[in-house]
């Protein structure tokens, strides 16, 4: 395998032309836009690395995948969903037109923006500080990567211009789904949490603990199965926003992207796989990234379906 992603990589780099990298968060826009990496792990401890895999970036929306077990932990299924479902959506990540018409006010899913900022509120914590390191000491489980911290230059920048995210959580206070919670608080604990920074090979790990129903390769049980099922089939549905169903027909595996350019995939059984590409599509997904993820699935005939 390891020979085979080289090639892909190679073949896919040129893909990186086609997007941008994302500038609404002003210090993701110094990203080296033509940077492209894999890494694959199984469970028995081999792993597949290529291209740029040492660079680290921000985890952003991917994240959310975190935030959503952890919710799914501390409140349980049934109080997460009256804050969220679990459907998917066909607007952008950060849209907020559903939030006055659908749903009763809820985000369609824990992956979007209002989604994730609304599932925030479940986490267990005595203050927002606690709710983030939460967060953050389980990303590190999952990742097998105690050293993760926030990444403070694209925090502060995020923290600085996230008007969208604003206009999100008041709207959410104004119809009750977030209640008590002082939304600057509330949204400094989401852009922490965005601001970790990770490598593919951390993501891959991440991934591998879902594709293992909830168990590190060390065999520590973070979550159970019922739990990694509902993550990997709200992922596949809702993961990549407006594009989800296009990339369940030419990717077909559970995944999640980030604005930093990574994407985190699950071969349910066998593989956790990380990607980066910084160069972005419309979507806010890596180009190459998510053409190498095609091509790997093509290649060694990945896809859950
Ligand atoms: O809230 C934001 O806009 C970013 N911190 C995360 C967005 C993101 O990664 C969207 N995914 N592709």
């Amino acid at each position: 395998m390891q020979k085979k992603i080289e090639d892909l990589v190679a073949k896919c780099r040129p893909y990186t032309k086609k997007g941008e990298v994302a500038s609404y968060i002003p210090e993701l826009g110094k990203a080296d836009k033509e940077q492209l990496a894999v890494c694959v792990l199984d469970k028995e401890g081999n792993q597949c690395q290529a291209g740029d895999y040492s660079q680290k970036f921000t985890i952003q929306s991917i994240a959310k995948v975190a935030i959503f077990i952890c919710c799914l932990l501390d409140a349980g299924k049934s109080e997460v969903g009256k804050k969220v479902s679990f459907e998917p959506t066909s607007d952008g990540f950060n849209s907020i037109v559903n939030l006055e018409t659908k749903n009763k006010h809820r985000p369609l899913n824990p992956f979007i923006n209002a989604g994730a900022i609304a599932c925030i509120t479940l986490i267990k914590g005595a203050d927002p500080e606690d709710k983030f390191v939460r967060v953050r000491e389980f990303v590190r489980k999952m990742s097998g990567n105690s050293d993760i911290e926030v990444a403070e230059g694209v925090y502060l920048s995020e923290k600085k211009t996230g008007s969208r995210n604003r206009a999100l959580a008041y709207f959410m206070k104004s119809s009750l789904i977030i209640k008590d919670e002082d939304i600057e608080e509330l949204l400094d604990v989401y852009f922490k949490i965005c601001s970790l920074s990770v490598t593919v090979k951390d993501l891959a790990n991440m991934g591998l603990v879902l594709a293992q129903n909830g168990r590190t390769p060390a065999g520590e049980k973070l979550f159970g199965a019922e739990t990694a099922r509902t993550v990997k089939a709200t992922m596949t549905l809702c993961g990549m926003y407006d594009e989800s169903g296009e990339f369940a027909v030419n990717v077909g595996l559970p995944s999640k992207s980030g604005v930093g350019g990574g994407i985190l995939s699950v071969v349910p059984g066998r593989f956790g796989i990380g990607v980066y590409g910084p160069s972005l599509n419309k979507k806010g997904t890596s180009v190459a990234g998510k053409k190498l993820l095609q091509e790997l699935s093509r290649e060694f005939d990945l896809s859950i379906f």
